[in-house]
């Protein structure tokens, strides 16, 4: 079995802190030797950058927090992911290079963002073996947001601002090759069963 790249992304209020923890589960019970990283995060630079962009306090602007998530992603590329792949590992990464081109280029309307992703694209997309993306409706999300008790900046911007997360994310996706779409609507079992169905063929099980 040959290791993997996997990449998981999704809205806000989709679910995905619970179904990375399915994805490991699933690796542990597999014994696939196997790291999980997350942006932004992954290196303690990348980590203090999380902190930087998600404090509201600091009222950055769009490209300002683009370049810091493109910062922190490089790190994590060149210290965390390439020689984890080098080691025969699998890769699962908590967001990649489509959350900056959704959330700061798309739905933000940054142009210089969406430029880019253009650029960095071939580079960042070029190892993912596979992406699972995870979705429910604007509002199921955002009911499942206004129950938490403490939200980052992204999170409190209402339910508009997840319905043009939701569209962006569906045009991008859209038509895109090795993409699992993991709909997160229902009950919790269903879509775990939903999540291992699709573990089991990128890992060629079934
Ligand atoms: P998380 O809550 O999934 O860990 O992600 C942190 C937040 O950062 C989330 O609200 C999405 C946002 N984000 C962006 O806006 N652009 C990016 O490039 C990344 C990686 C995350």
């Amino acid at each position: 079995m040959s290791n993997k790249f996997i990449v998981v992304e999704g809205s806000e209020g989709v679910g995905k802190s619970y179904q990375i923890k399915i994805i490991e589960r699933y690796l542990i019970d597999n014994k696939i030797d196997y790291i999980l990283t997350r942006e932004p995060g992954g290196t303690n630079f990348g980590e203090s950058i999380r902190d930087i962009i998600l404090n509201d306090d600091n009222n950055t602007e769009e490209l300002t927090d683009s370049l810091l998530f493109y910062a922190s992603r490089y790190e994590n590329y060149k210290k965390i992911i390439l020689p984890a792949l080098d080691a025969g590992k699998t890769v699962v990464c908590d967001r990649y290079h489509y959350s900056t081109l959704v959330y700061q280029g798309i739905v933000g309307n940054n142009s210089s963002v969406k430029a880019i992703h253009e650029i960095f694209d071939a580079i960042y997309s070029k190892m993912i073996d596979h992406i699972i993306y995870l979705y429910t409706t604007p509002k199921e999300s955002f009911k499942r947001i206004s129950k938490r008790s403490v939200t980052d900046k992204f999170e409190s911007r209402g339910l508009s601002y997840l319905e043009d997360l939701s569209n962006a994310y569906e045009l991008v996706f859209n038509g895109m090759k090795n993409i699992t779409k993991i709909d997160t609507s229902e009950d919790k079992n269903i879509t775990k069963d939903n999540l291992i169905k699709s573990l089991d063929k990128i890992f060629k099980k079934k």
